[in-house]
């Protein structure tokens, strides 16, 4: 191959790459460019395309542009969540959150970027051990993601047992059940009564508005916010602020904690936010 189609091939991954940082926030940048290679050949390989730079072709120069990109998002977009990450917030939601919640309404909570969703199942049970303790405590759970194949795995609610190490045994017990596959390896999933409280729909948190619900108590933002540029960042945290109640409370990723920069939130603990008012 001449140096020719070398630079050839690796312009058209750039302008794919510019492409989908556009339409997603995430930032592609050159230096990553093995990491965004082994991504896109996961797409060479399930169309069964000779190699990477025919796919690039098929994708840039002979209109699979359109069709392609939903997937190209989906491999692009990394997803590595837990149950029980950064468990620090789970004890403040216990510790200082639900004690404060007297409204006489259900308790509302948003996993924005939920991945797979074990960040909402957490939460439901949290929530679910809480309602135990408060007789007439109601809750509703709403996870969103921007890939579309992460989204249907967290409304199956399925895991492998390395999926589940995380969660506690007596958690576990309650509200896993374990089964297997069609090759009779062990699975475990979020029984009924948890997945019946937790919806999980496609969304782009780029999208000027979100059609999620205001005055919500708890968003989760967590561990999205660093693929984003400052100006995404900002408008993200803003975008989502605005769906919190007065006094909700926004939690971050940790590492994620100096880019909550609205005026609206002050920070409360680590990575933990309120929204001003009552
Ligand atoms: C590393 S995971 C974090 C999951 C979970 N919040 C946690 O902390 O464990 C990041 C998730 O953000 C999603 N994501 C990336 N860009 C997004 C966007 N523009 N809109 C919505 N979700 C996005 C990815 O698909 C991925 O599932």
């Amino acid at each position: 191959m001449t140096t020719g189609t070398i630079e050839a091939d690796r312009a058209l991954q750039k302008k794919l790459c510019e492409i989908v940082t556009s339409k997603t926030g995430i930032q592609l940048p050159e230096n990553k460019r093995t990491m965004i290679e082994g991504r896109l050949r996961k797409r060479v390989r399930a169309l069964g395309v000779r190699d990477l730079r025919t796919y690039l072709n098929m994708v840039m120069n002979e209109g699979m542009l359109e069709t392609e990109l939903p997937q190209i998002i989906n491999v692009m977009t990394t997803n590595k969540t837990d149950f029980w990450r950064e468990d620090a917030h789970f004890d403040y939601m216990i510790r200082t959150v639900l004690p404060e919640f007297t409204a006489n309404r259900a308790f509302k909570v948003w996993s924005a970027a939920s991945s797979s969703g074990e960040e909402a199942y957490t939460t439901a049970m949290v929530l679910s051990e809480h309602a135990k303790r408060k007789p007439g405590f109601n809750y509703s759970i709403i996870g969103t993601d921007l890939s579309t194949e992460i989204v249907r795995k967290a409304r199956k609610g399925i895991y492998t047992p390395e999926e589940i190490v995380d969660v506690p045994d007596d958690m576990r017990k309650l509200y896993l059940e374990e089964g297997h596959d069609s090759v009779g390896r062990p699975l475990c999933r979020v029984v009924k009564q948890l997945r019946d409280r937790v919806g999980f729909a496609q969304m782009n948190l780029m999208d000027r508005s979100y059609p999620v619900e205001k005055n919500l108590d708890v968003v989760f933002l967590r561990n999205v916010l660093i693929y984003f540029d400052d100006q995404n960042q900002r408008r993200v945290v803003s975008g989502v602020t605005d769906h919190l109640k007065p006094g909700g409370y926004l939690f971050v990723g940790h590492s994620e904690t100096s880019v909550a920069s609205d005026p609206r939130l002050v920070q409360k603990s680590a990575a933990v936010f309120r929204k001003e008012g009552t």
